[in-house]
């Protein structure tokens, strides 16, 4: 393989040097091409820029394949643990036995959260969206830990950080689910597991005796094992961009919380499942829905559908698909979403529009089915993929400030009014 690549412009040769990754992924190194050219390159969406050089994901859209630090995502969705998982991207390798007990004891150390929470928790309308309400408590954490602004402290004390939010994000969620319906909140569990004490902190009431369901449990910790890292998506992107100023980890990660919110992103879960249930709502009829999607004078979208880097089965719908089988027909329960999800994916897979465009079915066109029936309500589909991508943010914004990244900056082409002389108010047409 070459090294350079070279790039004639205005009769002038450039030389860019070529990076090549470890599964042979190549690009051109354009960053001094500017100084040197006078030239920029354009890209809007970065659709086919790098914006850095990771060892923590592997994505291949192509051919489908998701890997976390090298381990396929079907092995570590059936034999991991989203703790093991969340170890595994922070930390760089799988943990030994003593070292995946000491990761779990600190967290457990740290799951309870300041009663003062409350008080900011209290301040929202029960109306708020549980997006806005996370990013706003993840921002609230710097308040309670103020020495966390300064994100050149020794590794340890970022370490310290990292446990924290880790710890305390299912505390947060659970509070603001049961502040929204008025219902005391529930403190930690550390008798039980992560995902466990996440659900009893959620679905308790102080009526009743809770018992977690196991099968409940290992479907929430396998939604939370595939959505722990996606790579550049754009909610990481944000996060590590955010944290190149040198914010925080919190500020970076609420930020993160932001960006996933959207219906591109990490809202298209709830909007899945919301779509379904119009279709079902206006007769079942898929393909009404399908062409709607297929108009270009329509700006609905099926959710659920398509993927910027996956032009292929998106491995992580394959594996949600099964689960979402599995876990109806073993707690019973019928979806019609279901039906409706699977009905649409056959109708959309054979229509030349869909696969023309190489779209298919993303990880969020599967999972709100297998939330709804374990009990999640709708509005918090974002806030579940939230809380599995959090790892993921965090290795990436560590590893962003371990490479000493630059601060992110993009440029432009300017394109509006060229120097024009100021008009005082009453001379203006
Ligand atoms: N329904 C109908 N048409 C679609 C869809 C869709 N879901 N997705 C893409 N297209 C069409 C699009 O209109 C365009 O057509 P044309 O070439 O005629 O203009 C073509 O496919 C390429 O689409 P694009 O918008 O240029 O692709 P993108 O890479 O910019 O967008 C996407 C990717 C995920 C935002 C988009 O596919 C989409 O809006 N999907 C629905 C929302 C969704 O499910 N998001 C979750 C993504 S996976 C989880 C995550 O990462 O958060």
């Amino acid at each position: 393989m070459s090294e350079f690549a070279e790039l004639k412009v205005d009769g002038k040769l450039y030389k860019l040097p070529i990076i090549e990754g470890s599964e042979h992924e190549k690009g051109f190194d354009v960053s001094g091409l500017r100084a040197e050219s006078g030239y920029i390159t354009v890209d809007t969406g970065y659709k086919n820029t790098g914006a850095t050089q990771s060892s923590i994901t592997f994505l291949d859209g192509e051919q489908g394949i998701l890997r976390y630090r090298g381990y396929p995502i079907e092995q570590l969705a059936e034999k991991s643990t989203f703790l093991e998982v969340a170890f595994l991207l922070i930390y760089g390798h799988l943990p030994s036995g003593q070292e995946l007990f000491d990761f779990k004891a600190n967290i457990k150390k740290h799951q309870l959260v300041h009663e003062d929470m409350k008080k900011i928790l209290q301040g929202f309308p029960s109306t708020a969206h549980p997006m806005g309400v996370l990013s706003s408590l993840a921002t609230s954490l710097t308040a309670f830990f103020p020495e966390s602004l300064d994100p050149n402290r020794s590794a340890e004390k970022i370490n310290l950080t990292i446990l924290r939010l880790l710890a305390k994000i299912t505390t947060l969620v659970a509070w603001s689910y049961t502040n929204a319906r008025g219902i005391r909140a529930n403190y930690p569990d550390n008798s039980l597991d992560y995902v466990s004490n996440f659900l009893k902190m959620m679905f308790s009431l102080p009526t009743e005796e809770y018992e977690v369901d196991p099968i409940v449990a290992d479907a929430m910790d396998k939604i939370f094992i595939l959505h722990a890292d996606h790579e550049q998506n754009c909610s990481t992107s944000t996060v590590r961009i955010v944290g190149s100023s040198h914010a925080n980890l919190y500020a970076s990660v609420a930020a993160g919380i932001n960006a996933l919110w959207g219906p591109l992103h990490g809202g298209a879960n709830q909007k899945v499942i919301e779509m379904l249930q119009n279709i079902i709502a206006n007769g079942g009829d898929a393909k009404k829905f399908l062409d709607k999607a297929k108009d270009p004078n329509d700006p609905f979208r099926l959710m659920g559908f398509g993927h910027r880097v996956y032009k292929n089965f998106d491995p992580r719908a394959k594996i949600l698909k099964a689960q979402a089988d599995k876990i109806l027909e073993r707690l019973g329960v019928d979806e019609p979403e279901f039906e409706i999800a699977k009905q649409l994916e056959e109708v959309a897979l054979k229509d030349e529009y869909f696969v023309k465009r190489k779209l298919y079915p993303n990880v969020d066109f599967y999972s709100g089915i297998i939330m709804k029936a374990i009990g999640i309500p709708i509005d918090m589909f974002p806030v579940m993929f939230t809380i599995g991508r959090l790892p993921g943010w965090i290795a990436q914004w560590k590893e962003m400030r371990n490479q000493h990244e630059p601060i992110g900056r993009p440029r432009q082409i300017y394109v509006g009014n060229t120097e024009q002389a100021y008009v005082d108010v009453g001379d203006r047409s």
